[in-house]
C-alpha cells in the first residue's frame, strides 16, 4: 500500500538544499500546494515541523488502534453467542490492520516502527486515554462500538481529506471498518434493550461511565492544544476539537433516545437559536491525569503490550532467519 516510501531518499542523501534560494523555492511551492488544497506524497520535501507533527500524529493513532485492541479483547472468550463472538473477533481484528495500515503511513515519513513500539512501550508515546478505562460488563462492548466508535468515525472522516497522501489515503478504508464497529455495538445494545430489566440496567450503566470520557476523546479545546492551529494550516486537521465534539453529541442524542438510554448530563438540551445541543462541562482534569498515565487501566494496558511484544520476540527472530536462510540459498542456486 505505501510502496512509494521505497523512493524516498534519506535524509542524509538527499542533503540540505544548496541554496537560501532554492530552499525558499522548496517551501514556496509546499506552501502553494497546501493553499491549492493538494497531497503531499513522501518524495516531496516537506518542513521538518510538518513531518514531525505527522509523525507524531500518525504513530499516536496507530498506538490508539493497537491498545485499543485490549479492553474489547478482554471480552473475546466471554461474548454472550456465537455470532457475537465472530463479530467481536472480526472487530478487533480490523483495529489490529488499522494499527498496521497507519504504522506504515508514518514509516514514509522516515521513522521506523522500531522507534515507534519503543516510543509506546517506554510510555513516552501517547494513545488515546479512553483505551485506559476497564471493560466491566458485556454492555461496554456495545457501548464502545456505538459511542468510541462513535467519536473515532467523526475524527477520521475528514482525516480521508488530509494533506499528506499516504495517511488520507489509508483513512478511507479506515472509516469504512469504523461504520461497522459503530453499527454493530449500536444493534449489540438495541437487543439488550429489547431484553430484561437487568440488561437494559447494564447499558444505562455503561453509558453513564463511558459518555463523559467520550467526548473528552475529541482533545481539548483549541485553546489549549498546543498543536492545533499549525495542524489546522496545513491540512493536516481539517475541523477543531470543539467543532467536532458538537458534531458527535448533536448525531448522539437521537441515537441515545431511540435506543431508550439516557445520556448523564443535566445541562444537555436543545438549542434552538443555535441550532446545537448545549452541553455541561467536561472534567479535563480528569482527562490529563489518565493522558499523564494514572488513568485506571494505563500500567496494565502497557504491561500487556510489552508483554505480548516481548513473548514475539521468537516469531520475529525466526521470520528473519528465514528469511536470511532463503536469500543465502537463492543466492547459492544462482551462483
Ligand atoms: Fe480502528
Ligand atoms: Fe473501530
Amino acid at each position: 500500500m505505501y510502496t512509494q516510501s521505497m523512493d524516498i531518499p534519506d535524509a542524509a542523501e538527499k542533503g540540505p538544499p544548496e541554496s537560501a534560494s532554492a530552499a525558499s523555492e522548496l517551501a514556496n511551492a509546499f506552501e502553494a500546494r497546501i493553499d491549492a488544497d493538494g497531497r503531499i506524497e513522501p518524495q516531496d520535501w516537506m518542513p521538518d515541523n510538518y513531518r514531525q507533527t505527522l509523525v507524531r500524529q500518525i504513530s499516536q493513532h496507530a498506538h490508539s488502534e493497537i491498545v485499543g485492541m485490549l479492553p474489547e479483547g478482554n471480552w473475546i472468550s466471554r461474548a454472550p453467542s456465537l455470532k457475537r463472538k465472530a463479530i467481536l473477533i472480526a472487530k478487533v481484528q480490523d483495529e489490529a490492520g488499522h494499527g498496521l495500515y497507519l504504522y506504515s503511513a508514518a514509516e514514509t515519513l522516515g521513522t521506523s516502527r522500531e522507534q515507534m513500539l519503543e516510543g509506546l512501550h517506554s510510555g513516552r508515546a501517547k494513545y488515546s486515554s479512553i483505551f485506559n478505562y476497564p471493560t466491566l460488563t458485556w454492555a461496554d462492548v456495545g457501548v464502545i462500538g456505538w459511542l468510541v466508535d462513535g467519536a473515532a468515525i467523526m475524527n477520521q472522516v475528514p482525516l480521508c481529506r488530509c494533506s499528506y497522501g499516504p495517511y488520507a489515503r489509508a483513512m478511507v478504508r479506515v472509516c469504512k471498518e469504523e461504520s461497522f464497529h459503530q453499527r454493530q455495538g449500536y444493534e449489540a445494545l438495541l437487543v439488550m434493550m429489547k431484553g430484561t430489566d437487568e440488561q437494559r440496567a447494564m447499558v444505562q450503566d455503561a453509558t453513564n461511565r463511558y459518555w463523559w470520557k467520550c467526548l473528552a476523546m475529541f482533545g481539548p479545546p483549541a485553546a489549549d492544544s498546543p498543536h492545533s492551529a499549525l495542524a489546522m494550516r496545513w491540512g493536516i486537521k481539517r475541523i477543531s476539537n470543539d467543532e467536532l465534539r458538537q458534531k458527535f453529541v448533536d448525531a448522539t442524542v437521537p441515537q441515545a433516545k431511540v435506543l431508550g438510554v439516557t445520556l448523564p448530563d443535566p445541562d444537555l438540551k436543545w438549542n434552538e437559536a443555535r441550532q446545537h445541543y448545549d452541553y455541561g462541562e467536561i472534567d479535563w482534569q480528569e482527562f490529563w491525569t489518565t493522558v499523564a498515565g494514572n488513568g485506571p487501566c494505563n500500567k496494565e494496558r502497557l504491561a500487556t503490550r510489552v508483554k505480548a511484544h516481548s513473548d514475539g520476540q521468537w516469531v520475529r527472530d525466526a521470520a528473519m532467519a528465514y528469511a536470511r536462510k532463503y536469500r543465502e540459498r537463492t543466492i547459492t542456486e544462482a551462483v
